[in-house]
């Protein structure tokens, strides 16, 4: 018996940033809004291994996930979590990997949980019997795994309030590209900066205005006014910078080359009076997201920079 399955990466444009405190199982403090790219995905197989324990290893094939022990770790507990609750016995052989570069700086932790959530309720369908569960539960499972990571259940909008994330129903179709800044290491973990960004005294709001730019973001998706969706989507990833920037003890993850690639957008929206949406995850890298009829103008923005583009009617392109 072997399972298959995969899942997107997914980008937020309302970003998760904050923990309810006291709480497990990575309960945001406020809602959040993402965008799943389809052709950035991970792949995970499940088949029965011998001996007294589930093991993990590289999927052949693919860009092979480089997991730190800590991150293993995190991997099969998840794994271990969906077990029981599926009650499935005995041990398995995970084998992951993504279709995108690993040192690109872009996290494979959401789609990588997501796929394995859905592999292991395949499983779990196969040697149980038991109707599949709905992608609504899902999610909420895989959230205990990753946080976001419930967002990426869902195509191509995902909106993740609590428990789980839902889709929202949302008639625009957008083209990714990542601009790779730094593909190395991290000053300071996600899971560090979750922890971090209540002790900024700029912290207090944070849930209300990340609530109600939510609120502006739709509408603006919703009537295509692109300057406004642009705006507010600039103003909430430079609210979880400034975050990071007035922590105790402060962190940074933006470098003088995310700010050039910031300024040149900003002139490209000063200078045309459109342009592209971008955005920032914990990280120095910058996302950016175009309407279909924009990618060519989009490669002229992208040139010289190191990219990952993953417009819809090509593969993965470095
Ligand atoms: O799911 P985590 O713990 O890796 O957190 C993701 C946090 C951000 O990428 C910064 C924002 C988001 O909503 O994806």
């Amino acid at each position: 018996m072997k399972i298959e399955a995969s899942a997107p990466s997914n980008i937020a444009l309302i970003k998760y940033m904050g923990k309810v405190k006291g709480s497990t199982g990575n309960l945001p403090t406020n809602a959040s809004l993402s965008y799943s790219i389809e052709n950035m995905r991970s792949f995970v197989t499940l088949e029965p291994a011998p001996g007294d324990a589930d093991i993990w290893s590289p999927l052949e094939g693919l860009t092979p996930i480089q997991l730190s022990s800590v991150g293993l770790e995190k991997f099969l507990n998840h794994f271990k979590r969906l077990k029981q609750k599926f009650e499935i016995p005995g041990f398995y052989h995970i084998r992951s990997a993504n279709n995108f570069p690993a040192d690109c700086g872009m996290a494979s932790s959401a789609s990588s949980f997501a796929a394995l959530t859905l592999a292991t309720s395949q499983l779990a369908v196969e040697v149980t019997g038991r109707p599949a569960l709905a992608k609504s539960e899902l999610s909420q499972l895989s959230r205990l795994g990753s946080g976001s990571s419930c967002r990426s259940m869902f195509s191509p909008w995902a909106l993740w309030r609590s428990e789980g994330a839902e889709p929202l129903d949302l008639d625009v179709r957008l083209e990714h590209a990542a601009v790779v800044i730094e593909a190395g290491k991290k000053p300071v973990t996600t899971s560090e900066a979750h922890l971090r960004v209540s002790s900024s005294l700029l912290f207090e709001g944070r849930t209300e205005r990340a609530e109600l730019r939510l609120e502006h973001l739709v509408e603006a998706l919703r009537t295509k006014a692109w300057r406004s969706a642009y705006e507010l989507c600039w103003a909430e990833f430079w609210d979880m910078h400034v975050l990071f920037e007035t922590s105790q003890p402060h962190f940074s993850y933006m470098n003088a080359d995310s700010m050039r690639f910031l300024k040149q957008i900003q002139h490209v929206w000063e200078d045309t009076g459109d342009g592209p949406l971008i955005t920032m995850d914990a990280g120095a890298n910058v996302h950016l997201f175009c309407r279909p009829e924009q990618v060519l103008l989009a490669e002229g923005w992208l040139k010289g920079w190191r990219t990952i583009k993953s417009w819809s009617s090509s593969e993965v392109s470095v």
